[in-house]
């Protein structure tokens, strides 16, 4: 109940000084609240800038110190990898997925042997960056299969947690993967893997720079929309939250972030749980594109970031994370 009466009550008041805004302040951003997704490529001494995403890299494996050195520094607890997969390595299987020696594992392997537990990593669990034709699962007669991708993804997992990983994150919108990820992860003493679930995700045109960051792009045939949520509705994701954590999912992840900031909020009110957002490529280019055509000034990154704490959210995966001491004052 909000009580009181102009004149008497002036909210201006508290808004005339600098020292009064901020002790009314009710939201604010650290660098805990921020995972950094990193883009990884093959080959040797790259870092390889993205066309669609101004200010974000690809990095090869030896490269990799230089963009994890920075999270660390800047105190960002959490990286999230995604490879870019060359494309004579890609099958309708999404096999390389499979592989010991992909470029996720390498990359764990990497981080784990030169910082140890000083920073955590999160792994999507999907096959899109492997398969051929750029969906998510596999495909039989032009449908997505649900339970025989989550068996591929059993074992994406596995390998993953094996590697090093400290937080699966299965992106691939499959029904049910959540229990058996973490009936695979507990009988495989993984125990103390984290599964952060994309419980909510939307079919959402806001992905188009990440297809070409990750070289999914022009391979996708169709569209993602018989397994990613439908944007018009919202108590379906209420649902899809409940069904993960009754799995066992430990946090969950809406997405894309800006456009569902009311959906950040009613899962936070309903379940208390720790709730991530997305702030998805083509939310990051829109406001980069902007501020470079000097249709905004850069204050509305910071804006944009805030309004996800506001909204409910624990953390935020951003690819603004390692330069939050330029938008952070
Ligand atoms: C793949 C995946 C996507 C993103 C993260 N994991 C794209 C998609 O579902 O097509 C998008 C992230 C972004 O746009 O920044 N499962």
């Amino acid at each position: 109940m909000i009580i009181g009466k102009y004149p008497s009550l002036r909210l201006r008041r508290g808004r005339e000084e600098s020292w009064s805004r901020r002790l009314m302040q009710e939201n604010d951003l650290s660098p805990n609240d921020f995972i950094l997704p990193i883009f990884l490529i093959d080959g040797s001494n790259k870092k390889q800038s993205i066309k669609s995403m101004p200010g974000v890299y690809r990095y090869s494996i030896n490269r990799l110190s230089q963009i994890v050195d920075r999270a660390i520094k800047k105190g960002i607890p959490m990286v999230a990898l995604f490879p870019k997969t060359q494309s004579n390595l890609k099958d309708e299987f999404g096999s390389e997925s499979l592989n010991e020696n992909n470029l996720v594992c390498k990359a764990i392997l990497e981080i784990k042997k030169r910082y140890k537990n000083q920073i955590g990593i999160m792994c999507d669990v999907a096959l899109d960056p492997y398969t051929s034709h750029g969906h998510d699962g596999l495909i039989k007669s032009n449908k997505i299969l649900n339970d025989e991708t989550i068996e591929v993804l059993i074992n994406q997992s596995l390998l993953q947690a094996k590697m090093g990983c400290d937080v699966l994150a299965p992106s691939d919108m499959m029904d049910g993967r959540i229990g058996k990820i973490r009936k695979a992860l507990d009988i495989n003493k993984f125990q103390n893997v984290q599964i952060l679930s994309y419980a909510a995700k939307y079919a959402s045109s806001f992905y188009g720079p990440f297809r070409d960051a990750v070289g999914s792009k022009n391979s996708l045939k169709g569209d993602k929309k018989t397994y990613q949520m439908d944007y018009r509705n919202s108590n379906e994701a209420l649902r899809e939250v409940a069904l993960d954590i009754k799995e066992g999912a430990d946090m969950v992840m809406v997405k894309p972030g800006m456009p569902y900031l009311d959906i950040i909020r009613v899962i936070k009110d309903k379940f208390k749980l720790p709730v991530l957002a997305y702030q998805v490529s083509g939310e990051y280019s829109l406001i980069e594109t902007a501020i470079a055509k000097k249709l905004i000034n850069k204050d509305a990154i910071y804006e944009s970031l805030v309004a996800f704490k506001r909204a409910g959210a624990n953390a935020i995966v951003s690819y603004y994370a390692d330069r939050l001491d330029k938008i952070i004052k």
